[in-house]
């Protein structure tokens, strides 16, 4: 019998299948068979890899159900959205009370909130786990993180923890995270982060580029200098080699189209963050310059008709750039984890923020110096800007900030992040803010009261504004 079954053999299901084969797990595999295009593909994927030997294909999914052994233990790695719904309807034929499914997809935490209940019904455990780390990760240890019930977490985490990838003391970069859609939800913050940390990259290309008139290499060099510094990160290493790959003597980059594709967990994380009241700002500001981008033949048309002066170049201290850059993830990264700290109060999931910065230290696209510094940090409060710690990091890094995107307008450089990040620090730091204006407009049209700044938790008020 099988210990492990894994449905779906894309690029994500095949290298999970095959890390889970190295750890030493027997295998049942399953893929769908699609006469003419899909057909035997467990059975001759596995014929492909000797570390697969002991695993079992099928393309009957009653006969793959019949060969694990119970409680079964099925990891799905399908396309998020309707096609995980039809795996689990024809699944529910064959299994029984306290068979676990592990859904392994981008899926959006209300959908696996929806699964966990429907088959929590039938007492079948659902466990919506975020995977993070590309094809490489699956294959190598990814970082994952599983949401559901704690009986189900019990079931599959000798495997789970198997596959992970491990931190700096060896511990697996896979934990628990909450119940119902936990676990779909820090995923899909996790990705938002993931944007406006490329965002900033991108956007320090351009910078350096432009206002310092910078080659690729050169640009590559100071990335990979910095990789020895506090800014180290996976994206920040694999920018540098994307900035010095050539095709011919010609570099790469050069004959990629500047339009930004997504496939939507970055903006899951901004409805997340409107649905919550959380200005989760650096994340919608990343996704926004993308769908800016997505918009080439109108930034053409718009390009011939606004025409910008100002200085054609502007540099200062690499070392300043490097802490204005700085300054700005932390701020992604404070707005990152106040999204998920609401979420986990509204939902009552009582994720701790320490462990998932943890679980996030390896494995995953946002694994960086930083995420490992913030693992202690995050024992200790839930808003990083107003850690003393990080203060202290942070305000010595603003000047910096500032500075640049003062001379980004001079040069006219467009650099939406790092503007979104120091307005958002401006904002939050403000003692007295204009919203005393916004409330006084609300009741003026509206009637929608204000309160009185003597008495913040007193009664509202509503003022005649004008008697004409
Ligand atoms: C990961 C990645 C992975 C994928 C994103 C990309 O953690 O391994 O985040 O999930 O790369 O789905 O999303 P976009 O296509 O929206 O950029």
């Amino acid at each position: 019998m099988a210990e492990f079954g894994l449905i779906g053999l894309g690029v994500m299901g095949k290298s999970l299948a095959r890390n889970l084969a190295d750890k030493g797990f027997a295998l049942a595999l399953y893929n769908r068979r699609v006469d003419g295009l899909e057909e035997e593909v467990a059975q001759n994927f596995i014929k492909e890899y000797p570390e697969l030997s002991s695993a079992v294909g099928f393309e009957a999914l009653g006969a793959f159900v019949g060969a694990l052994e119970k409680p079964r233990r099925i990891f799905i790695m399908v396309k998020a959205g309707a096609a995980t719904d039809a795996v689990i309807d024809n699944l529910l034929e064959y299994i029984e009370a306290d068979d676990v499914i592990i859904d392994g997809g981008n899926a959006f935490y209300k959908d696996t909130d929806r699964r966990f209940n429907t088959l929590k019904e039938r007492g079948v455990h659902f466990v919506g786990s975020g995977v993070s780390g590309g094809e490489e990760g699956a294959l190598k240890g990814p970082s994952i993180m599983p949401g559901g019930s704690k009986r189900s977490f019990e079931i599959v985490s000798p495997y789970l923890t198997a596959i992970a990838a491990k931190d700096k003391n060896g511990q697996a970069c896979c934990a628990h995270i909450g119940i119902g859609g936990a676990g779909h939800f820090v995923k899909m913050i996790h990705n938002g982060i993931e944007y406006a940390e490329m965002q900033l990259l991108a956007e320090l290309v351009t910078i350096l580029k432009s206002m310092y008139g910078l080659t690729q290499n050169e640009i590559a060099d100071i990335f990979t200098q910095w990789t020895s510094s506090e800014s180290n990160s996976y994206l920040l290493e694999i920018t540098a080699d994307i900035l010095r790959k050539k095709e011919g003597d010609k570099f790469l980059l050069d004959s990629i189209l500047d339009q930004a594709g997504n496939k939507g967990t970055g903006g899951w994380s901004t409805a997340a963050a409107t649905e919550l009241g959380v200005p989760a700002t650096m994340i919608a500001s990343a996704l926004f310059a993308r769908y800016t981008s997505a918009w080439r033949n109108e930034r053409l048309e718009a390009s011939q008709i606004y025409k910008w002066d100002g200085l054609n170049s502007a540099s200062f201290e690499i070392e300043s750039l490097r802490a204005a850059y700085q300054a700005a993830r932390i701020i992604n990264h404070h707005q990152g984890f106040h999204l998920i700290d609401e979420a986990s109060k509204k939902y009552q999931w009582h994720i701790d923020l320490s462990e998932l910065a943890r679980v996030w230290t390896n494995g995953c696209i946002i694994r960086s110096h930083l995420m490992e510094s913030l693992v202690d940090v995050l024992k200790s409060t839930n808003r990083l800007l107003i850690n003393a710690s990080i203060h202290k990091q942070v305000n010595a890094q603003l000047g910096s900030l500032k500075h640049l995107c003062a001379l980004g307008n001079k040069t006219s450089t467009p650099m939406p992040c790092f503007q979104t990040a120091f307005q958002f620090i401006l904002a939050y730091s403000t003692e007295k803010s204009a919203a005393n204006v916004i409330q006084a407009q609300r009741d003026y049209f509206g009637a929608h009261t204000y309160k009185h700044v003597d008495d913040p938790s007193g009664p509202s008020h509503h003022t005649i504004w004008n008697n004409d």
